[in-house]
């Protein structure tokens, strides 16, 4: 039986040449993404709108202004990415449809509609 899964997000944390964001700060987002989704179980199999996925990447190609958030399939990225907006970003973004848009830093073109 294949997974339904409603959003993958992909947290540039901890970089190994470190050249967008303080490690520290990423760890610490890092932690409170994973913690989260535990706790909201996103990760549910009884969840309708399928489960959510997570990933800390090395590198999103935009090195600067980070930690950088990708969430997939929604074509968003976020800027500074710190423990407290990771959790706004979930309950709000994943949660209830709704991007923050001051914290984008882009969105690619199958972004959806932010109105
Ligand atoms: S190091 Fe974070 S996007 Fe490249």
């Amino acid at each position: 039986m294949a997974i339904k899964v409603s959003h993958h997000l992909l947290l540039c944390a901890t970089p190994n040449k470190a050249s967008c964001c303080d490690p520290q700060i990423g760890a610490a987002s890092w932690k409170r993404l994973k913690d989260l989704i535990k706790e909201l179980r996103l990760e549910s199999h009884a969840r309708p709108e399928g489960i959510v996925l997570r990933s800390k990447v090395d590198c999103l190609r935009i090195c600067e202004g980070g930690p950088i958030l990708l969430v997939w399939p929604d074509g968003i990225w976020y800027k500074k990415v710190t423990p407290k907006r990771i959790e706004t970003i979930i309950k709000k973004h994943i949660i209830k449809g709704k991007p923050l848009e001051k914290w984008i830093l882009k969105t690619t073109p199958q972004a959806i509609n932010l109105k």
